[in-house]
């Protein structure tokens, strides 16, 4: 039989094995297929071709568009997918287009049913539970800023140079509060009481947790805590953690060689995941963790402090580090914070402006 008239499986095609189903996709494809053993093992031996049956499995895979023409299956599927691979581009592909459903939905029965999925799970607090009892309450002031907004939106840069030199107390206390602390709390009836922090939060049920790295803060010891929102206050966790630890981390980048103190973030997931019950809710989380180092990015700035961020992290072994309730909390992001090392013009030391020579600031 000429090559032409064989179907091929379509490609990418993904097979999954979960609670007991077979289930095909394809990032390719719009349809999700749940499939018994012989009809997944048919389409996996069609690797070298098989014939159309006529009226069988063959032809009702080929209409769902997992059997395809060799053209087809050869198909270059274009940057950025060809380059980012099957599980960057099912996850897109599977997490487009979800319907809306929330309290503005014109679907009630839907909206019913999303509350009754939801109140199956009990929900997940909205704090981390402390460590210990031991506590650093740290001081409730606010450094006075009096940097223009639109200062703080011009000034704001990316700073990989810090100075030797210590920030002050009310500055970190301020930076940790206004980055990860709650500002005011809502009552969302049966979603319980919500915190509101400076960053927007989809779900607004905030599963950004901060661990600290004191390097260089005035009055506090060097180490590893875990920062309490509701306390507004350190718990420690790990007093021998420092720069050589962040550095190794985050793959020697050299951020945290001078950096006052550093952050590492961390999702408690299921505490997003009890009320956002959709793969869709993973691209929220990511987007989640973004808001929160850009505000502190920008409250670095408004302090007259520099902040540098990278998600160049080695996950497992942060996570394990930091203590996290591995799979359902993992590290997202790293942030570094100090007095930063200037250009004459204010401009971070790493920058290169156009026209300059490499090497020259
Ligand atoms: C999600 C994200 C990840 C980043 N990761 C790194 C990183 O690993 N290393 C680094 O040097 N800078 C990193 N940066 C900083 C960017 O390189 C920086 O924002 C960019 O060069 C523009 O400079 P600016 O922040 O001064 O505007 C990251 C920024 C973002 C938003």
């Amino acid at each position: 039989m000429p090559d032409g008239d064989l179907l091929y499986p379509v490609d990418p095609l993904v097979v999954e094995s979960t609670g007991g189903a077979l289930v095909l996709s394809s990032p390719r494809l719009r349809t999700r297929l749940r499939v018994i053993p012989s009809v997944a093992a048919l389409l996996l031996a069609a690797r070298d071709g098989v014939p159309d049956d006529g009226d069988g499995t063959v032809t009702r895979l080929a209409e769902a568009g997992f059997l395809v023409r060799k053209e087809e299956a050869a198909d270059a599927p274009g940057t950025p997918w060809d380059v980012w691979g099957t599980t960057a581009w099912s996850l897109h592909n599977r997490t487009r287009d979800t319907p809306f459903v929330g309290t503005r939905a014109d679907d009630p029965a839907a909206r019913e049913r999303v509350l009754a999925a939801i109140e199956a799970y009990p929900r997940p607090p909205s704090v981390r539970a402390p460590a210990s009892d031991r506590v650093l309450l740290l001081p409730r002031v606010r450094t006075v800023s009096s940097v223009p907004y639109r200062d703080v939106l011009e000034q704001r840069r990316t700073h990989r140079d810090f100075e030797e030199a210590p920030i002050a107390l009310d500055a970190f206390s301020d930076m940790l509060h206004y980055c990860f602390a709650p500002l005011r709390f809502a009552d969302a009836g049966p979603m319980g009481v919500l915190q509101l922090r400076a960053a927007a939060s989809g779900g607004a049920r905030h599963e950004t947790e901060a661990f600290v790295f004191v390097l260089d803060v005035e009055h506090v010891r060097p180490g590893l805590y875990h920062y309490d929102g509701i306390r507004h206050g350190l718990v420690p966790l790990d007093p021998s953690a420092g720069r050589d630890v962040l550095e190794h981390l985050t793959h020697h980048q050299g951020f945290f060689k001078r950096a006052a103190f550093g952050v590492l973030t961390a999702a408690v997931a299921h505490r997003m995941a009890w009320k956002y019950q959709h793969p869709r809710a993973y691209k929220l989380l990511l987007q989640n963790i973004g808001h929160v180092a850009q505000v502190f990015s920008m409250t670095a700035t408004a302090l007259g402090l520099g902040a540098a961020l990278t998600g160049a992290i080695r996950d497992t072994e942060a996570d394990t580090l930091l203590g996290l309730e591995q799979p359902a909390e993992f590290t997202t992001f790293a942030l570094a914070c100090g007095v930063p090392v200037r250009r004459p013009d204010g401009l971070p030391l790493s920058i290169r402006t156009p026209g300059e020579p490499f090497g020259g600031h």
